[in-house]
């Protein structure tokens, strides 16, 4: 079950203390990538829960996002959309600032990349304060997309990210936490 590939899967995510900040605990998803077995296992997992879904999109959110959400997307037979850190996209784009530890960031996708109605899952690697999640959910709601479920590899319950997303009644999936 997911339940036994997520205890085994945890594992392969490096802790880095300090880092990038003294304090911070990062969750280092790399060596769960670089090892091909636990990345199939890892992408499996998001494709067994949304293979007998009706999804049209994947978005995935700057820069890890881009990495699992794009084979999920190539996996399911859908589009892939970024949703980017502002100044990359090209065209003509809509934009949301959302809070970090310190300071603001803002997101930006074009305003072509769903369609009204279009039933989207929203993938990034971690929740931590949600504010990523929920900027990439603000932008697709405004261009009347249909949200099915937020999803990611790692949620930081600490952070409270998790009870604002559901909070919200966007439905959020990850695989595993860390207290
Ligand atoms: C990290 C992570 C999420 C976000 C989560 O990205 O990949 O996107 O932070 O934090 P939040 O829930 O508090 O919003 P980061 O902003 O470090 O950018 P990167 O992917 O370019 O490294
Ligand atoms: N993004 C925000 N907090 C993080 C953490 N602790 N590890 C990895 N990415 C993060």
């Amino acid at each position: 079950s997911n339940l036994d590939y997520s205890s085994y899967l945890k594992d392969w995510i490096r802790a880095v203390p300090d880092w990038p900040h003294e304090g911070v605990m990062f969750r280092d998803i790399t060596p769960l990538l670089q090892n091909p077995k636990t990345f199939r296992m890892l992408i499996d997992i998001f494709v067994h829960r949304y293979m007998g879904e009706k999804i049209d999109v994947i978005a995935g959110l700057d820069a890890r996002g881009f990495i699992i959400g794009s084979v999920l997307a190539y996996e399911l037979n859908v589009g892939f959309v970024p949703i980017r850190k502002k100044g990359k996209l090209p065209y003509t784009t809509v934009e949301e600032e959302y809070e970090l530890e310190y300071g603001n960031a803002t997101v930006e996708m074009h305003t072509d990349a769903v369609k009204q109605g279009d039933r989207v899952i929203l993938i990034d690697d971690l929740v931590a304060t949600g504010g990523t999640m929920m900027a990439g959910y603000k932008l697709l709601k405004r261009l009347g997309a249909d949200v099915v479920e937020a999803s990611a590899i790692i949620e930081l319950p600490e952070l409270k990210g998790g009870e604002l997303i559901r909070g919200s009644g966007l439905s959020l999936f990850t695989v595993c936490s860390f207290e």
